[in-house]
């Protein structure tokens, strides 16, 4: 407990799955959280349970970006963390992608992880103690094997890998003490796979099947390395690939 004491924490997609769990848990730490969602009632909801603030963000809009820097600058008068997790799925391979969902998927994945670092860095400059702060990118197991079914998914998730890396030796070299890790998580039990699941109830057991554990992620799992991100305790780790998968990437495929 107290891990997170005195530091205030904005998570993207806090109002369902992984970013929920991280809002619990930062705030179970000491954080002061703000839920940013496009998912108004959901998200109200969960930062009414932890005490936090709801903030209507769509991440891919730029705008939605300028007034949420306004108001965490005026309500807090600083920032320590962003947890870029919002994202999105869309279920189509390069025969069937269109190109609107295509630019949906890269705006909110991959463009909205580049905005959500931006103003990170630039509310993170102006902290009353100097440049400092953890900025953290849900990526995904799909950054290291492609998911043909979700091209545009497996794009966005293996550029936030390299994107995280371009932010994190630029504020190390600028001389910040702002910190960029990638959280790569294996397949999680959260809302995202619900549509899949629906269609396909008997992906289940391939869920299960794709970690040698033999079990999904819970998002509890994937909001614990979070916090080891966001804490003071990995203030030596930057442009890290942090897998939670159960051990999924470890194995040979297949064998
Ligand atoms: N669940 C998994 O198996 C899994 C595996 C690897 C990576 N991930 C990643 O974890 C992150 C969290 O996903 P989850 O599994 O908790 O799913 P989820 O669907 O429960 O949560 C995603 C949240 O993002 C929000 N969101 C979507 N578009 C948004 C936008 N434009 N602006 C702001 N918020 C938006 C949704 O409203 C939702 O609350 C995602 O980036 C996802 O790609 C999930």
């Amino acid at each position: 407990m107290g891990r997170l004491t005195n530091k205030v924490a904005l998570i993207t997609g806090g109002a369902s799955g992984i970013g929920a769990a991280a809002a619990r848990r930062f705030t179970a730490e000491g954080a002061r959280v703000i839920v940013a969602d496009v998912q108004a009632d959901l998200g109200q909801a969960v930062a009414a349970e932890v005490g936090g603030v709801f903030l209507h963000l769509d991440v891919a809009h730029e705008p939605d970006w300028r007034k949420a820097a306004s108001e965490i600058h005026d309500r807090h008068g600083r920032l320590d963390v962003v947890f870029n997790n919002a994202g999105v799925v869309c279920g189509q391979s390069i025969e069937d992608v269109d190109l609107a969902t295509w630019n949906r998927v890269i705006g909110i994945n991959l463009t909205g992880v580049m905005l959500g670092c931006q103003t990170g860095i630039r509310l993170m400059k102006a902290n009353p103690g100097g440049p400092s702060g953890s900025l953290i990118n849900t990526a995904s197991t799909a950054a290291y094997g492609a998911l043909p079914g979700d091209v545009a998914y497996s794009s966005t998730k293996s550029a936030v890998r390299l994107l995280t890396k371009a932010v994190a030796v630029h504020c190390a070299r600028a001389g910040y003490a702002i910190r960029c890790n990638s959280l790569h998580p294996g397949a999680t039990d959260t809302p995202i796979l619900a549509p899949a699941l629906q269609a396909a109830p008997q992906l289940i057991s391939a869920f299960n099947a794709m970690s040698p554990m033999g079990r999904m992620g819970r998002p509890e799992e994937i909001a614990a390395m979070a916090v080891f991100l966001a804490s003071d305790e990995s203030s030596y780790v930057t442009g890290a690939e942090m897998l939670v998968d159960g051990g999924m990437m470890a194995g040979h495929p297949g064998i």
